[in-house]
């Protein structure tokens, strides 16, 4: 057992605080990991705010990369020296979804069986069971990912959670690639990263939409081809013509993703995409949301899916070293998501600036 500095939130809405831990030693299957770099995602906010679940205290973070520091006797995935990314999703490998050569869709994911405590004893609650706004968290060794040292942590460590759902929701769920449109609703930190990916996959045109002139300059460095401002124009006619301009005949998208997660968007996205389209629903809607009314006869007549994307449907073990190579070799800006690095004590303050809209994502550095 071991202690160390981390941020944990105590209570319903009360403010972060930094105290001290007891991390175990790693046990069968798990590794203790040293944090190097670890995003702040609207979910870790959510977590304080008890909008998850009431199991506080929770210990924040979840979208880290670190050095493995010591695994349990029997671990062999990753030994101590690897530069990992954290996922939450660690497969079992033996589930229906799994034995049928689907594991991104494991039914049976899994975190460290021993809990990190504070000093007086009471469990923690990881955030998605990783909890990397510490010095050094205790994971499953199946949550630990091997990629290239070479790679900036701040960077890469976006690759854990919403920078690879938005890559994710264009390229796995999607489906996008060369000689397909894609519209992306909601330009924000996941909208941007689902403009990326479709980039890296050679579709065109990229059609960004938001409510933001600045959300949209920045889609527009990612890879956006064109741009709706849906404050002045209506999106749905800017995305039909804009296609059509491109693909003689088409009545919308190939793709649309939807990055906000409120009905209004998602009825956009479903009367934007082409027939035969596909919708992707990335963006977290809350409980009391419920589908938009749309006469089922619009659901019939169009065809094609309307799906949702969970992790960007990610296989961490398949996608995370493949999208650092790409980083590393120049054709994937994973720094552009990096507004600004800070410190663990400056975690409140980036949860306030997360509305204001200037920023991507702040990165603890540890
Ligand atoms: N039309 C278009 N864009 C909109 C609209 C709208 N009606 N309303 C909000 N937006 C834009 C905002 O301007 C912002 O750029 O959606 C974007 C949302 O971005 P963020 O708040 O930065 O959220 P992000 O981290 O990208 O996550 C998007 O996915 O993971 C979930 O909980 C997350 O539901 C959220 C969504
Ligand atoms: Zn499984
Ligand atoms: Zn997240």
């Amino acid at each position: 057992m071991q202690q160390v500095q981390a941020v944990v939130a105590k209570a319903k809405g009360a403010p972060v605080e930094l105290v001290t831990i007891n991390v175990p030693d790693p046990g069968p299957g798990e590794a203790v990991v040293q944090v190097q770099a670890c995003g702040v995602c609207h979910t870790d906010l959510h977590y304080r705010e008890g909008g998850i679940n009431d199991d506080f205290p929770f210990l924040l973070g979840h979208e880290a990369s670190g050095i493995v520091e010591a695994v349990g006797p029997d671990v062999t995935s990753v030994k101590p020296g690897d530069f990992v990314i954290l996922n939450w999703r660690a497969v079992c490998g033996d589930c229906r979804a799994c034995n049928r050569g689907e594991p991104q869709y494991c039914f049976n994911t899994h975190n460290a069986t021993q809990k990190m405590t504070l000093e007086d004893g009471t469990e923690l609650s990881p955030a998605l069971g990783i909890g990397a706004f510490a010095e050094k968290t205790l994971v499953a060794a199946g949550q630990c990912t091997k990629v290239d040292p070479a790679a900036r942590p701040a960077a890469v460590g976006l690759l854990g959670c919403g920078v690879m759902a938005g890559i994710g929701a264009a390229i796995n769920t999607g489906q996008v690639g060369r000689g397909r449109s894609i519209a992306v609703i909601g330009c924000g930190g996941v909208g941007v990263a689902a403009i990326a990916g479709a980039a890296l996959a050679g579709a065109s045109p990229i059609i960004a939409v938001d409510i933001s002139a600045k959300k949209l300059e920045t889609a527009t460095k990612l890879g956006a081809t064109h741009t709706v401002d849906s404050s002045k124009v209506d999106p749905v006619e800017e995305i039909k013509r804009i296609c059509a301009e491109t693909y003689p005949g088409a009545e919308g998208a190939d793709v649309v993703v939807e990055a906000v997660g409120r009905p209004e968007t998602w009825k956009q996205a479903f009367y934007a995409r082409d027939l035969a389209g596909t919708v992707v629903l990335v963006g977290v809607p809350t409980p009391d949301m419920t589908i938009p009314e749309i006469p089922l006869i619009d659901v019939f007549g169009r065809g094609g899916a309307l799906k949702s994307s969970w992790y960007g449907d990610c296989l961490p073990s398949r996608d995370f070293p493949m999208l650092v190579d790409l980083y590393l070799q120049g054709r994937l800006d994973l720094d552009a998501f990096v507004t600004e690095e800070i410190g663990i004590d400056d975690i409140e303050a980036a949860f306030d600036k997360m509305h204001g809209g200037d920023v991507l994502r702040s990165v603890v550095i540890l």
